[in-house]
């Protein structure tokens, strides 16, 4: 993958004389609070990360590890380094993250405690440096204990929930602590409360002044149609002064300012107004992502100089709640740059539970997974942390929409003084280090936690509510709201997510019914009904979270797990499950439309389970994507214009069953691959609906198409040829919308037809511009579960692998004897991706390309591939 972006990622100190910087990043020394353990710890890291480092335990992630090491959660521990400084002046202890509760202290003197691992904190130390070497200890808190201690102090009403469900094997109240609160478990992953120093340590030492933060947010002048880019400088300064300030954005603007500074912190704003015509920043599919550079340079008049870049973007972004004709409620869209954006895209979790392990390959691997599926927004869910500086500037290049919660959800929290003042401050930073990206769109204030008051979660009797809202509107309308409004005019803020909106802020911040498809957005899930009806979905103005669980590969798996756990009914298969009857959840659904797996090698059999929970998964997410973008330009019984499709979830945090499309380590799931075409930029979905077969042309094209055609073909599963060939009427592509275009009952088709059924064929279609051009993927649709198809036969699917003559590509040619369909290509570990997988082959012969992030060969990839395709499970 491509490393040169670390040159876009944004370090915000800046370079300069008179500030000298120590890094005191590397090897220290941890202790556990009986001192029964010590090892050296790498900073950033976590104890987890270090005691498996220096081989004192194995991988937290294998099998049941996850509870063998739960006494390092509840232990406390000490890292400590020595450091010898030369250098006068202030001096200041800089912790960009501390995991979580901790006491600090620099040879013997206690300098400051930490409580909460989103903030910053920065210690001052000048007068305690010794000249040769200074000891500093940081002493760290069982966050599982203090958070139960927290809880316990908290007499005057409960605070829920108190524990994750048992299915979970978590641990409890870390609503109590400003950590990421899936580190306590959630139902996609495993409960390690980290501790550790999670980000960098340094010490600054300076004599006039350094600079803390810059923040560059451009602001859209409609009266007269001009940019300005607000520039705002904090400083720490000991000596007053003054100095000359210039900034430019090469051939855009250039402009200079006199400052003059006064000791202590203070905060400098900046409008520079561009008086040119700049190119915009769009999301990805509908335009370029032009990055400006910003350059800042602090000339003292002492002599000194300070230097800084800064990339900037020119978009605007508008969160549409206004009436629409013939609906109650309220439209809720994006619009940037003027223009009504559909947001399509997914949910993002943490990358890993000891995030000093997430590596820049990760997250690009995942972001360009992302851009890949034809994605352009991502939601950074509230249940985890705000992401690391590169993730945001690659989101910046890559044209993909954030959507910010704010760390808080699925639960209740505290309201007393000093939670409050440290989540005030964790909010400042964060989005003081945030709002500079163009990616960021919005910013919400958490997860679900609206809905859990409106919809009662935690069995509140009706008399304790109205304590339990003005905590509440407190959090996150009196205080989080507040400071980011303050903070930040350019973006749109949410109370919660799912949330009504402005009608949520009208019933007083908790609506009656947040999940009200007329208003906001909504979360959707339901496992037990067919996912193939698709009139039970809600038709939502925006679906900002539904999905369906599937497990991860074998291959991923096999890294945690030994051949006595390869059963769906072994104890490793339940253990690795955190959601309620999800196992039985994936394959009731199954079930419905294919035949359970039941060849008579149990590993076989294992991994064909596999396969069917992702067939599933991939199937029912794109009828559910399908119906969500078709229902963009409709409003039926009131309801429709839905503008946006997140579904849970991107990402996985560990090698265990979950809705995500990408496995942990960056594998893709078929869900994945066919995310591709169900978010292609036009689609064409079909569905069947009081006997009518209905083929929709949906369009996220900025101009119409004209003169279309949807071509039509019916095959037979046991035949290559197609029964027949049809075709629609010509028709014009709404630009930005959602057209039909073909309509007819299937028993005439059927008849038409000729020689098929509703069991013994399947439909084809896509569209197709005057000059004959494919302008949609291929796409099909069923007319009965595949589970009652006649006339199938075993494919016998061969295969030749060849080297591409492209660096690491390869060409995979398939031979079949018979209509196969979804067909599954696994090269188990070899790291890459297929151009197409989980298709449905309709032709003896086809070719399919892999793509491998690592160099291999063809005979390495002929030996791990494995091809499977629904006849051959049973
Ligand atoms: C010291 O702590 C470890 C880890 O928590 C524990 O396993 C061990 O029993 C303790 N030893 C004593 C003597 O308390
Ligand atoms: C960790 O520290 C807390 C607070 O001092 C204390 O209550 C707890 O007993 C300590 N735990 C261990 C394992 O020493
Ligand atoms: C535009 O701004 C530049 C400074 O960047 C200034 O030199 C120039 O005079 C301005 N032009 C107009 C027409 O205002
Ligand atoms: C645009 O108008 C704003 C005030 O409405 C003013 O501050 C700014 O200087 C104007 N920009 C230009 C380029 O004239
Ligand atoms: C809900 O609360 C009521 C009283 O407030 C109690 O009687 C009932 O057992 C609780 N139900 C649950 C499921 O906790
Ligand atoms: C589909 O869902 C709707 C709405 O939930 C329900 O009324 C209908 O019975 C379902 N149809 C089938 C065939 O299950
Ligand atoms: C599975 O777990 C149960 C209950 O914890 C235990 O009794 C049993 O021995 C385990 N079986 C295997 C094969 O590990
Ligand atoms: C084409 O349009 C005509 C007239 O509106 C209609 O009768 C016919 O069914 C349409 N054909 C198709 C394939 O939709
Ligand atoms: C219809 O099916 C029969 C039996 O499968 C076959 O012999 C015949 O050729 C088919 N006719 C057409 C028109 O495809
Ligand atoms: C597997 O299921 C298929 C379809 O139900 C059935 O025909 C076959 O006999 C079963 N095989 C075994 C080994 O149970």
């Amino acid at each position: 993958m491509n490393h040169a972006v670390w040159s876009f990622a944004c370090f915000c100190l800046f370079e300069a004389v008179s500030l000298e910087i120590f890094s005191l990043d590397g090897e220290w020394k941890l202790l556990n609070s009986n001192s029964s353990v010590s090892v050296s710890a790498e900073v950033p890291g976590c104890v987890h990360t270090a005691l498996q480092r220096q081989g004192f335990i194995s991988d937290p992630y294998y099998r049941f590890n996850d509870l063998n090491y739960r006494w390092i959660s509840l232990d406390n521990w000490t890292y400590t380094t020595s450091f010898s400084v030369r250098g006068k002046g202030k001096a200041v202890l800089v912790f960009e993250g501390v995991d979580t509760i901790s006491t600090v202290s620099l040879n013997g003197v206690i300098i400051g405690k930490t409580d909460n691992m989103f903030r910053r904190y920065d210690f001052e130390v000048t007068g305690l440096l010794k000249d040769q070497e200074n000891v500093l200890q940081v002493w760290i808190m069982s966050a599982v204990t203090y958070a139960s201690q927290r809880s316990r102090a908290h007499t005057e009403y409960r605070v829920p929930p108190d524990c994750p469900p048992p299915v979970q094997k978590g641990e409890c109240h870390v609503n109590f602590i400003r950590k990421a609160q899936s580190s306590f478990s959630w139902d996609w992953g495993p409960s390690f409360p980290t501790l550790g120093i999670w980000k960098g340590v340094r010490l600054e030492v300076f004599n006039t002044l350094r600079v803390l933060s810059f923040t560059t947010v451009p602001k859209y002048d409609s009266g007269n149609s001009s940019w300005n880019v607000e520039v705002e400088l904090f400083f720490d300064v000991v000596v007053a002064s003054k100095a000359l300030v210039l900034m430019s954005i090469p051939l855009l603007h250039s402009e200079e300012f006199h400052l003059s500074l006064t000791p202590g912190q203070s905060r400098k704003s900046f409008v520079l107004q561009i008086n040119q015509s700049v190119s915009l920043w769009w999301p990805f599919g509908h335009g370029e992502q032009p990055l400006y550079e910003l350059e800042i340079q602090i000339n003292m008049e002492g002599g000194e100089t300070f230097n800084a870049q800064r990339k900037v973007a020119f978009r605007t972004v508008e969160l549409i709640q206004e009436p629409i004709p013939s609906s109650p409620g309220l439209s809720f869209y994006f619009q940037i740059n003027g223009r009504p954006i559909f947001l399509k895209g997914s949910n993002w979790i943490p990358v890993h539970a000891f995030q000093d392990q997430v590596t820049t390959d990760m997250i690009t691997v995942l972001l360009r997974s992302a851009q890949k599926a034809n994605m352009n927004a991502l939601r950074v869910w509230g249940g985890g942390v705000y992401e690391q500086d590169l993730f945001y500037s690659l989101c910046d290049m890559y044209g993909i929409m954030i959507w910010q919660d704010f760390m808080f959800a699925c639960a209740l929290y505290p309201t007393e003084k000093n939670f409050i003042q440290t989540v005030r401050e964790e909010v400042t930073q964060q989005v003081r280090r945030l709002k500079s990206h163009p990616s960021v769109v919005i910013w919400s204030g958490n997860n679900e936690n609206e809905a859990a008051i409106a919809a009662d979660w935690f069995n509140i009797s009706a008399a304790e509510r109205p304590l339990y809202v003005r905590d509440y509107v407190s959090l996150y309308v009196e205080n989080i709201r507040d400071l980011v409004l303050q903070e930040d005019g350019t973006r749109p803020f949410l109370v919660s997510s799912p949330t009504n909106g402005v009608e949520s802020e009208k019933e007083g911040w908790v609506a009656h019914d947040p999940y009200d498809p007329h208003y906001g957005d909504t979360h959707y899930y339901s496992y037990y009904n067919d996912c193939w009806n698709w009139t039970a979905f809600p038709r939502t103005r925006f679906a900002s979270e539904y999905g369906f669980q599937s497990w991860p590969s074998f291959s991923t798996l096999s890294k945690v797990s030994v051949t006595s756990d390869w059963d769906f009914s072994s104890n490793f298969s339940s253990h690795r499950q955190h959601h309620e009857d999800g196992n039985q959840q994936m394959l009731k659904q199954a079930e419905l439309h294919y035949i359970l797996p039941n060849r008579s090698d149990p590993v076989q059999r294992y991994r064909d389970t596999i396969y069917i929970t992702q067939v599933m998964q991939a199937q029912c997410v794109k009828i559910q994507t399908e119906f969500y973008r078709r229902s963009r330009s409709d409003i039926v019984e009131g309801k429709g214009h839905t503008m946006g499709t997140l579904y849970w979830q991107l990402n996985d945090i560990w090698q265990g069953p979950s809705w995500s499309s990408v496995e942990f380590g960056g594998k893709w799931k078929m869900l994945h691959y066919w995310a591709t075409d169900f978010y292609a930029p036009v689609l064409s979905a079909a569905v069947e609906d009081e006997g009518d077969l209905l083929i929709y042309a949906v369009s996220d094209r900025h101009s119409e198409c004209h003169k279309v055609k949807a071509k039509v073909k019916f095959y037979s599963w046991s035949s290559f040829d197609a029964v027949c060939s049809l075709e629609s009427n010509v028709t014009t592509l709404k630009a930005g919308g959602s057209t039909l275009v073909f309509q007819h009952p299937i028993s005439a088709l059927l008849e038409q037809c000729g020689n098929c059924t509703r069991r013994s064929c399947v439909v084809t279609f896509h569209l197709s511009s005057p000059e004959g051009q494919m302008i949609s993927p291929l796409n099909h649709i069923f007319l009965s579960s595949p589970r009652h198809a006649e006339g199938v036969q075993k494919p016998d699917i061969t295969f030749t692998v060849k080297d591409a003559g492209i660096v690491q590509s390869f060409v995979v040619t398939l031979h079949c004897s018979f209509p196969a369909v979804y067909v599954w290509l696994d090269v188990d570990d070899i790291p890459g991706h297929f151009n197409v997988n989980g298709f449905l082959m309709l032709s003896n012969t086809s070719t399919v390309t892999f793509g491998a992030w690592r160099p291999t060969t063809a005979e390495e990839i002929t030996a791990n591939l494995h091809i499977t395709s629904l006849r051959d499970v049973y």
